[in-house]
């Protein structure tokens, strides 16, 4: 495998686009808005100056970065030679069916298709090509650049050597892959996000304020981020997404998301990508503090 193509240039596309031009692979970063694609290019540059300057990577091989990046904003070119695509748009079922049977379409027959969906399943995903067998999850985590683990999802369809092939090349992006079937949530977001989601119940019950309960679950619990922070940090939008993928998939209220999830997605405050969630981040992420609506 050399060319890879991603679909999606907001939170996760550009980190996965990143980490794939680092280890030697010919990237094609593609959105259908070319705002996304010139942020992701600056956040890209930016991160990678992180790292330079943390010695992490040469300034060499920052430029050897950028130069095997390309941006697209049309999906059938962009993906005419790909060996494999990681899919990384927006969490809509009905986004995600359409590209993939564009993708199956368009793409080589031998052409491996990933989802880094966190919740749809991957197994329907599949079902909406010719080559179920060569659809898998690949699950990043954000930010993609730093964390470790790649949650490697098996369709129904999903042969072992796709399988196998996946697994061997997150290993070689210096990624731990771990192998998970496809029920809603797959594993991390099955245990994270009704935690998150009781970490918001708690606070619409007036339990606790927002900081307090984020010190508990740091202090006590020893996470590095409290689940309010992260819930922003992550997108609500995207956490109540999972959640509602989870309680249609599940049939259970252990799983039904907190009406002051909702609000907030419908009012548009969706965390640290909207400026306002839980924290307010028109200071910049460093400096964010308690947002006015929940302020005591
Ligand atoms: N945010 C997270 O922490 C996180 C973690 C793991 C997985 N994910 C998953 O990754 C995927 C992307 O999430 P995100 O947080 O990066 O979303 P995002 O909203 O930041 O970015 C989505 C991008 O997809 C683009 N897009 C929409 N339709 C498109 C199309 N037809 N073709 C090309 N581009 C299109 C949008 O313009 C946007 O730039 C989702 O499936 C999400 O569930 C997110």
């Amino acid at each position: 495998m050399q060319n890879i193509s991603v679909i999606g240039a907001g939170t996760m596309g550009n980190g996965i686009a990143h980490v794939f031009a680092m280890n030697g692979f010919d990237v094609k970063l593609i959105d259908i808005n070319q705002a996304a694609l010139e942020n992701a290019l600056k956040t890209i540059d930016k991160n990678l100056d992180r790292m330079v300057a943390k010695e992490k990577i040469t300034p060499d091989q920052k430029v050897k970065t950028l130069e095997a990046l390309s941006t697209n904003t049309d999906m059938i070119s962009g993906v005419a030679d790909a060996d494999l695509v990681v899919e990384a748009a927006t969490e809509r079922v009905d986004l995600k069916f359409k590209i993939f049977s564009d993708l199956d379409q368009h793409c080589k027959p031998e052409c491996i298709l990933a989802t880094n969906t966190s919740s749809i399943s991957i197994t329907k995903i599949a079902a909406q090509t010719s080559r179920p067998e060569n659809v898998v999850g690949m699950h990043f985590m954000n930010p993609v650049p730093v964390m470790k683990l790649v949650e490697l999802i098996r369709g129904y369809a999903t042969s072992d050597e796709v399988t196998n092939r996946v697994f061997d090349l997150s290993k070689k992006l210096g990624k731990v892959p771990v192998e998970v079937n496809d029920y809603p949530g797959f594993v991390a977001n099955r245990i994270l996000m009704p935690m998150l989601n009781e970490a918001i119940i708690t606070l619409q019950e007036g339990v606790a304020g927002v900081e307090e309960i984020d010190t508990v679950m740091k202090l006590g619990m020893g996470h590095p981020m409290g689940p309010l922070q992260l819930a922003d940090f992550i997108g609500l939008d995207v956490c109540l997404s999972i959640l509602q993928v989870m309680y249609q998939g599940f049939g259970n209220s252990k799983y039904y998301p907190c009406p002051l999830l909702v609000n907030m997605v419908a009012s548009g405050n969706l965390g640290m990508k909207s400026g306002h969630g839980f924290y307010d981040y028109s200071q910049g992420p460093k400096n964010a503090v308690v947002a006015d609506n929940f302020k005591k």
